[in-house]
């Protein structure tokens, strides 16, 4: 196939200006962005060479409005990881674009990419992927203060945000010294220090059990509720039905996408909304 080299040049998503602190939606939208917080156009990325490709995602295209909370479900190996990671930066597309608040950043440079992921984009993996040797305050002061933050501002964000996923009492604790629940919390905390336009998580309850799971859901309705935009992977069908929203993979390619009604019941390409979170409890209880 052919193969499309990205473009490179200097521009950068925000001005130094346009950081906001706080549990809102305030930060999330740059004014005067229009249409979708996130947006896919034939992405598409191939693995390996010759007669191995491996087309990992194939011509996907996809919106997701600012505010909405989007579960993508699917088998093994059909591209969810691959495609949460071309969303937020952390993979070039072979093929296709990926627009972040309004623009364009598969074609950015290497520093300006780097920047825009700190900054606009907030990652909760599986394996947390704390730093060991931080405490749960200094895990979360990081992503501020490689964004240019004072340490004291830092400081100041991490304990506000410690204090909201409800680790207050934890911020001087090594990861080590946390459940696995806990240590899920603080990498949220820690996605959230510099008010990302998106958070993308990718099998975020994946290693934890129905409680902590739940403490995870209830935050991230939380935030669901102060108008920040998530995508998450998940293969639990409990936490897809937390989501406004359900796309289903198959071989690279969207094959279903679901609006939830607040049951967790979905109507193809509806328009739906509201919470699942009300579902997932009642299934727990
Ligand atoms: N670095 C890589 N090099 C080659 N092939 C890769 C690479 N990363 C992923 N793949 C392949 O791309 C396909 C999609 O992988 P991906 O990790 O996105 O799947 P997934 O849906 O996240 O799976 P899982 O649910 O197991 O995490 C798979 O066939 C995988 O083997
Ligand atoms: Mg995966």
């Amino acid at each position: 196939m052919k193969r499309v080299v990205p473009r490179v040049t200097g521009r950068s998503l925000h001005s130094d200006t346009d950081e906001s602190p706080g549990w809102g939606p305030a930060g999330h939208r740059p004014a005067g962005v229009a249409g979708p917080a996130l947006r896919a156009v034939g992405l598409t990325r191939v693995y390996g060479e010759d007669e191995s490709l491996v087309w990992a995602v194939d011509g996907v295209d996809l919106d997701v409005p600012a505010g909405q909370t989007l579960a993508v479900t699917g088998p093994s190996g059909c591209g969810k990881s691959t495609l949460l990671q071309l969303l937020g930066g952390l993979d070039r597309p072979t093929e296709g674009e990926v627009w972040l608040g309004g623009r364009r950043i598969d074609h950015l440079g290497e520093r300006a990419l780097a920047r825009l992921r700190r900054r606009s984009v907030g990652f909760v993996f599986q394996a947390y992927h704390l730093m060991h040797e931080l405490s749960a305050a200094q895990n979360v002061e990081l992503p501020a203060l490689l964004a240019g933050a004072s340490p004291r501002a830092a400081r100041r964000r991490a304990a506000e945000l410690l204090q909201q996923v409800g680790l207050a009492g934890r911020a001087r604790h090594l990861p080590s010294e946390l459940s696995g629940g806990q240590r899920q919390r603080v990498a949220v905390a820690r996605a959230l220090a510099n008010d990302p336009l998106v958070v993308l998580a990718d099998e975020p309850t994946g290693n934890l059990d129905s409680a902590a799971t739940r403490d995870i859901l209830r935050l991230f309705d939380e935030l669901r509720a102060a108008g920040q935009t998530l995508v998450m992977v998940t293969h639990d069908e409990r936490v897809a039905a937390t989501a406004d929203r359900v796309v289903s993979m198959r071989d690279g390619t969207l094959a279903d996408d679901t609006r939830l009604d607040g049951d967790g019941r979905g109507t193809r390409h509806g328009h739906g909304g509201g919470t699942g979170l009300g579902a997932l409890l009642r299934w727990e209880d």
